[in-house]
């Protein structure tokens, strides 16, 4: 068996066989199969595609390429949450300290920004001091002492999603169904949780455009999770625009505050507590969807949600002073705001272009290599179903470099499209799936 074999079998359209996966995985873990070889094999899956056994062995040869994670020694039912990616989408940092108030443990593994889209560990590191390196031990303890800990991927458990993912992030493969799954899949259950709540996307910002090719990805991940003996349930919501308002990295984490306080916007906090629901009644700690939301609503406003956040924040060396003065974040050093070319109702944006004008600002990566800038970002002013005159503001863009925020201001000013009668706002929530 060798890899340009496997490369040519995929690229015409052949079946890989669980034996050459496995081959695949475990000689790219070891750096015996080159980023060149195996990104020409993305390239293959992505446009041949993998059929259900493939996406099960793949995702299993992943999950095993590193350690499985031993969580027995976090009491309680650990829930995982996931999603699968969107433009704004902080949903994680608020449903970690939420869930977690409520006395569920959330022990996550976390990534960073995946092409147009931001990642949770980027975002929180936008908070001084912020690690996400942890040592196993570390984890069990701060979820046992804090309820909550998040930990990026390190090279012990799924390495070959660490690997694979940062290829894909810059190898425009990261939009495929099998991709998606795997990547998902094999963190989720090497890091040990006993059930998975996920929140796959759907829209022009997601990486499954149509909501068919998401409901296909939510089923076959929901049937990796059951089989595996882990009870997996998948939200699928609306990401044909931004969730929230904020687009960027320390421009989220203001949000996430503000919806930790109890005044974020509505799409954000529907989500969190839609998915919370779902996590409160795995973890067996609400009865009905009815208990679960009022309890996941007063915890908000009682301030203990803020409280934990604080609480996890310092756990993992960052100043949770931050939290009380969101001032302390990043901060941009231009800003412009950006305004209507039209009178109208907003039908359209261009979720995905959102995404990418923050990449291009410095907030995500071109290269496996790149930094990133946290301080930079876009806040959008008005949203789909909204009336603007036009001069009015549609958005605000937060930038550091006058060449780049040339382009993005451009780049936003035609992202926004006008009607001239009424637009009905968009249902977030399209469909639950449990099997
Ligand atoms: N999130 C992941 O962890 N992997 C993907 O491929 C997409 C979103």
């Amino acid at each position: 068996m060798y890899m340009g074999g496997l490369i040519v079998k995929k690229r015409n359209g052949d079946t890989l066989t669980k034996e050459e996966i496995e081959f695949m995985i475990n000689g790219y873990v070891k750096g015996d199969i080159p980023d060149y070889q195996m990104a020409a094999m993305l390239m293959a899956i992505y446009f041949v595609g993998m059929n259900d056994e493939e996406t099960v062995c793949l995702t299993m040869s992943m999950a095993h390429s590193g350690d499985m994670l031993d969580l027995s020694a976090i009491e309680g039912i650990k829930v995982a949450q996931h999603s699968t990616g969107g433009v704004g989408d902080k949903t994680s940092l608020v449903l970690g300290p939420m869930v977690a108030s409520l006395g569920v443990p959330i022990a996550k593994m976390s990534g960073r920004g995946l092409g147009h889209t931001g990642g949770t560990i980027d975002k929180l590191e936008s908070i001084n001091g912020f690690h996400t390196s942890l040592t196993t031990e570390q984890f069990i303890e701060n979820v046992n002492r804090v309820k909550l800990a998040i930990m990026g991927q390190t090279a012990d458990i799924a390495p070959a999603d660490k690997k694979l993912y940062a290829l894909r992030d810059v190898t425009a493969t990261v939009d495929n169904m099998s991709l998606i799954a795997s990547s998902i899949m094999s963190k989720k259950l090497a890091a040990g949780a006993d059930a998975i709540v996920l929140d796959v996307k759907t829209g022009s910002g997601a990486f499954m455009k149509k909501e068919k090719d998401s409901r296909l990805l939510a089923k076959e991940m929901v049937k990796i999770g059951n089989s595996a003996g882990r009870r997996t349930v998948a939200v699928i919501s609306d990401m044909d625009q931004p969730l929230g308002y904020a687009v960027g990295n320390a421009i989220e984490v203001r949000e996430v505050i503000e919806t930790l306080n109890g005044r974020g916007p509505a799409d954000l906090e529907e989500l969190c507590v839609t998915l919370g629901t779902h996590m409160l009644l795995c973890a067996g700690k609400a009865a009905t969807e009815a208990d679960a939301e009022k309890m996941l609503k007063e915890t908000i406003q009682s301030g203990a949600v803020l409280k934990k956040f604080a609480e996890f924040v310092s756990a993992q060396g960052g100043d949770s002073d931050c939290i009380y003065h969101p001032e302390k974040l990043p901060q941009a050093s231009i800003v412009k705001e950006v305004t209507a070319l039209e009178t109208g109702y907003i039908k359209k944006i261009l979720c995905e272009e959102i995404g990418v004008v923050s990449l291009l600002l410095g907030g995500g990566r071109r290269k496996k290599e790149d930094e990133i800038d946290l301080s930079v970002g876009i806040m959008l002013r008005k949203k789909v179903g909204d009336f603007v005159n036009k001069g009015d503001s549609i958005a605000t863009i937060y930038g550091n470099d006058p060449e780049k925020f040339k382009d993005a201001y451009h780049r936003m000013e035609v992202a926004y499209f006008y009607s001239k009668t009424v637009v009905e706002k968009k249902k977030l929530i399209k469909d639950i799936i449990k099997e």
